[in-house]
């Protein structure tokens, strides 16, 4: 089947995208978790659909809609964020880590509600690492030519910290945006740099989320290999 001009860029394209923060349970009832909102992963998902992707959004602990036409996995830890994400990246042409992963998890998992004691500080909450989903798939693509994107918020020395995350994580793309009082956690705007592994600085302005989520889609479809036949 030929295919037409005006067949949209990502026709024919599986794409994955992580999308909210994930949640370490200390108790039943109690979690170390972060404050990302999920809606610049859910903007990349919708642009996807738009542009003719098939899309996997896995969500951890989000608040918001399914996006029309997107195959959602809901996730709470990072453990299963992984899973997850490993599971749908097998096929994907792409796979964007839009999600703030909990570096660490509480060590112990309390089965009962931590409950305090009569004039006692509490133990302290000892944590270990999760793994770095970024890094795995990067260092380990599930398919030639997968495109993996990360992102990065800093709050000081945006651009360098940007750089050397970019050459740790090993993808091919980093969205880098400062953070700080009100700056992009729950907002529906957005300001980024993109870095790519070849060494070129996309700046985009501050502006809605879906703006940015299209540059994004850009410059993954311009280092996507040719369709199969
Ligand atoms: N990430 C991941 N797994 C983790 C931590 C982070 O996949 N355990 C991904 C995030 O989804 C994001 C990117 O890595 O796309 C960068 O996250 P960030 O927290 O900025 O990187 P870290 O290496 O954890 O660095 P920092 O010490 O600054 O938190
Ligand atoms: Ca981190």
């Amino acid at each position: 089947l030929a295919r037409g001009a005006a067949e949209p860029d990502l026709a024919g394209r599986h794409v994955v995208i992580s999308a909210g923060g994930t949640r370490e349970p200390l108790d039943p009832v109690r979690f170390l978790g972060n404050r990302s909102s999920g809606k610049q992963g859910y903007a990349l998902a919708r642009t996807a659909v738009a542009r003719g992707a098939r899309v996997t959004l896995v969500a951890a602990n989000t608040a918001l809609a399914d996006p029309a036409g997107v195959d959602v996995v809901r996730v709470g830890t990072a453990v299963q964020l992984r899973e997850a994400v490993l599971k749908a990246a097998a096929d994907a042409d792409a796979v964007v880590m839009a999600a703030a992963v909990a570096d660490f998890r509480p060590a112990e998992y309390v089965t009962g509600k931590i409950k305090k004691k009569d004039g006692q500080d509490p133990a302290p909450v000892a944590l270990v690492r999760n793994p770095d989903v970024l890094a795995e798939i990067s260092a380990d693509r599930a398919r030639e030519g997968q495109v993996v994107v990360g992102f990065a918020a800093e709050t000081d020395d945006v651009l360098a910290n940007g750089r050397a995350k970019l050459l740790r994580k090993g993808c091919d793309l980093l969205v880098v945006n400062e953070v700080g009082e009100a700056k992009t956690f729950g907002s529906e705007e957005n300001e980024a740099v993109i870095l790519a592994s070849d060494g070129t600085e996309t700046p985009v302005p501050y502006g809605p989320k879906e703006a940015l989520a299209e540059v994004i889609w850009d410059r993954i479809a311009g280092r996507l290999a040719p369709r199969r036949a």
